[in-house]
């Protein structure tokens, strides 16, 4: 499976970074009932980002689950040396893995040994990165592009509106097979812009988990985007 099977058009995926974990199974579970499909999983090291997040043993935790019930996990690395991360990922059940082309001298080895590990994979980008500087990474053989709307590290933070211009300039710059996402601040109001701007993966942590009625919220996001 790939994430051209995975995006029904366009996917609002829930960031698990902001669920309460002490509900973990049954947060994401009442998202799967509400129609999620993607879920996105944030590793930070506390090193190329400033906080610990969550790492290979929450997600080999739910794993077994999420795909039971059809969902993929797509892995968001935040880190400094995503090569010695991604087999764990790997093995603890992610689908998909995410590197930052900030983190590595080599985005096509870390491609290719993603595709060894049978993993979907991304390159995501800093809002200080070069479009073109991400784009060309994203052109070693990528799936998918994640443009960071915030400055990545924590949820909650209110989405950069420049952010609108970076899509349009990676969706000008890449193939129409290569989705672009994008991740950090979206919400109901802004999810349709950068919609029309290119993207088709939205993520979505804050917007989802910080309210009562989670799967209205996942519903409101989709909703946003018709
Ligand atoms: C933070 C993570 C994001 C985060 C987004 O850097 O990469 O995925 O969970 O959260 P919100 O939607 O609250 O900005
Ligand atoms: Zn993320």
């Amino acid at each position: 499976m790939a994430w051209r099977d995975w995006v029904r058009v366009v996917e609002v995926e829930p960031s698990l970074y902001a669920a309460n974990f002490a509900e973990l199974g049954e947060q994401i579970e009442a998202l799967l009932n509400a129609g999620a499909r993607v879920f996105h999983f944030d590793v930070g090291d506390g090193h190329f980002v400033e906080p610990i997040t969550i790492g290979p043993i929450v997600l080999s935790s739910i794993a077994p689950f999420v795909h039971a019930r059809g969902g993929v996990l797509d892995c968001h690395l935040m880190v400094e040396n995503p090569e010695r991360h991604i087999p764990q990922i790997a093995a603890a059940g992610g689908d998909s893995v995410t590197f930052h082309v900030e983190a590595t001298p080599d985005p096509a080895a870390a491609i290719a040994l993603a595709r060894r590990h049978g993993l979907q994979v991304g390159v995501a980008f800093k809002p200080q990165t070069p479009v073109a500087t991400a784009a060309a990474a994203v052109l070693e053989g990528a799936d998918i592009a994640l443009c960071m709307s915030i400055d990545p590290g924590y949820s909650g933070q209110e989405f950069m509106p420049d952010a609108l211009e970076r899509i349009g300039e990676l969706r000008r710059l890449l193939p129409p097979h290569v989705f672009v996402q994008v991740d950090g601040g979206l919400h109901n109001e802004n999810i349709r812009a950068a919609h029309e701007a290119g993207a088709a993966v939205f993520v979505a942590g804050s917007a989802i988990f910080v309210r009562e009625d989670l799967p209205r919220a996942y519903r409101r996001l989709v909703h946003a985007l018709s």
